[in-house]
């Protein structure tokens, strides 16, 4: 069945004002999903026009963070209500495995929701009474945020965003990825429902370069600008909102390596390593994608690794069996197999995979074979370049110096993933890591509170409970003279 998809403006639907829009299609099977808005310069002035009024003029940002808070607890109660179908709409719309939608996504969507509006009704002031003078700060609202999300996690990806910037009072324009536009309309539909004031959610649907994404972030009424996606088109955002010094937020791509020592639980590391490689089809700006092991082991441990790698089912990703799915589109699998050939002929080892699997039933879908390159050190393109795949490099090393040395030789700096039983060499490396995130023995774990976001070229900033406060606020020192 074929939807329309429009921009949620204001209170409705609209859409763009040059009537062009673009498909969206399930990258299973190439079914035609939706017929979606492509929005330009014009929907991004209306969107942009619709959330200046509901700051400037609307209740949002004068109700207490309390109020605030109900309203993101009964938007949350709504994406529970719709988890299912929600669910689905991201397995059709971008091709990532049921199990995970439904287990990963969807109930982070509604504890973003949930999360933030609790904070920021929690969330205390600094205060300093010092003799006849009493100083403290206030969190007032930002203004309009732009939000600009990804593909990969579409939903998730959007209440990451949508949640902090509502919770603390500002309005919103957010403009969901092309390749998955469908479930960020559902989230306007359900904030409506919800009982939000119009024009404090606004979606707008749409391409990046030239189109409504690029007007969003050159526009002057755009007070932050929060951008999760390609590094390179960071660099075009921020050099966008350089010209009106608009603060941003940017969570970029990632390279981030995954080391293994010998002293490590092998079966907690070979399943660990496994998700960090292959959750979300690979496509995870987080992802293990550089796996590090220590020589002692390095054979054992690669046997099982490709063992469990080739027993992955790929496969319909609406089946709750199925681990890895069909890549975003074909565009994106021939990148992700561009890089595996080039790994090859680099003088990698081919252990697994290395094409579309062979399976006929799957031939009408972007699918690609779970893949696991051996013998691949950091001077090569297909271990120093973002894949953004279900593609594992491994490298070698011996000693923890080395492998340090290797996990911080990398233009990105997002996360780093640990096994290891010695504590004291887990916190020395915690220590000397280059990177915004770094998980010992686990993988994918968050507490909300902690900062979210990458070094290098992985990002500008930080989100995630009180970071989130000081992007999403403009916090204001008041200083009063007590006169008798
Ligand atoms: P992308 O950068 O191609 O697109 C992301 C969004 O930016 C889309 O909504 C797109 O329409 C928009 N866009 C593109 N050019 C624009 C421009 N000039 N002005 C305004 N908007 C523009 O990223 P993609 O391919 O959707 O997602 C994959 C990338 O995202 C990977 O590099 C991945 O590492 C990164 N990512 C980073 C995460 C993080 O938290 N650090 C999380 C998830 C993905
Ligand atoms: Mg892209």
């Amino acid at each position: 069945m074929t939807v329309t998809v429009e921009h949620l403006i204001g209170a409705g639907w609209a859409p763009s004002v040059s009537g062009e829009r673009f498909e969206s299609r399930d990258p299973h099977d190439g079914a035609l999903l939706a017929s979606v808005a492509a929005g330009g310069r014009e929907d991004a002035d209306r969107a942009l026009s619709a959330a200046r009024r509901a700051f400037d003029e609307g209740p949002w940002p004068r109700m207490t963070a309390e109020e605030r808070r109900g309203l993101l607890h009964a938007f949350a109660d709504l994406v529970d209500r719709d988890a299912e179908a929600l669910a689905l709409l991201d397995t059709r719309d971008m091709g990532k495995p049921i199990r995970e939608s439904r287990g990963m996504d969807l109930p982070r969507v509604s504890r973003n929701l949930r999360f933030f509006g609790d904070y920021a009704a929690m969330a205390s002031s600094e205060a300093y009474p010092d003799g006849t003078r009493l100083s403290y700060v206030l969190y007032p609202p930002a203004g309009v945020v732009v939000a600009i999300s990804p593909w990969n996690f579409p939903a998730m990806q959007a209440s990451w965003k949508i949640a902090p910037a509502l919770a603390f009072g500002n309005t919103v324009v957010l403009k969901p990825a092309e390749q998955s536009p469908l479930t960020a309309a559902r989230l306007g539909a359900l904030a409506l429902e919800a009982g939000f004031p119009e024009g404090v959610l606004n979606v707008v649907q749409g391409f990046g370069p030239e189109a409504v994404g690029e007007a969003l972030t050159r526009d002057p009424r755009a007070d932050r600008i929060t951008f999760t996606g390609e590094s390179a088109t960071g660099r075009a955002i921020a050099a966008a909102a350089a010209a009106n010094l608009t603060p941003l937020s940017c969570e970029l791509g990632g390279r981030s390596a995954s080391v293994v020592f010998a002293d490590a639980d092998l079966d907690e590391a070979v399943a660990g390593a496994l998700r960090g490689s292959f959750t979300n089809n690979g496509e995870v700006c987080l992802a293990g994608s550089r796996l590090f092991l220590q020589r002692g082991i390095h054979d054992a441990f690669l046997e099982r690794f490709v063992a469990a790698a080739e027993g992955l089912r790929v496969g319909d990703p609406k089946d709750a069996g199925t681990d890895i799915g069909p890549l975003v589109d074909a565009g994106h699998r021939e990148k992700v197999d561009g890089y595996v050939q080039l790994g090859v002929r680099e003088g990698g080892e081919l252990l697994c995979g290395g094409g579309p699997p062979g399976d006929g039933a799957l031939a009408g879908g972007s699918y690609y074979a779970p893949t696991v390159l051996g013998g691949m050190h950091n001077g090569m393109r297909a271990v120093r370049e973002e894949i953004f795949g279900p593609v594992q490099v491994i490298v070698p090393f011996d000693d923890e110096a080395e492998a340090l040395r290797l996990a911080n030789d990398s233009d990105y700096g997002l996360a780093g993933m640990l096994w290891t039983t010695n504590l004291d060499r887990a916190h020395r490396m915690a220590e000397a890591w280059r990177t915004g995130m770094v998980w010992i023995n686990c993988f994918f774990e968050r507490d909300l509170r902690l900062p979210f976001g990458g070094e290098k070229a992985s990002g500008i900033g930080r989100e995630g409970g009180r970071h989130s406060r000081e992007f999403f606020t403009d916090p204001r020192a008041v200083v009063m003279r007590r006169r008798y």
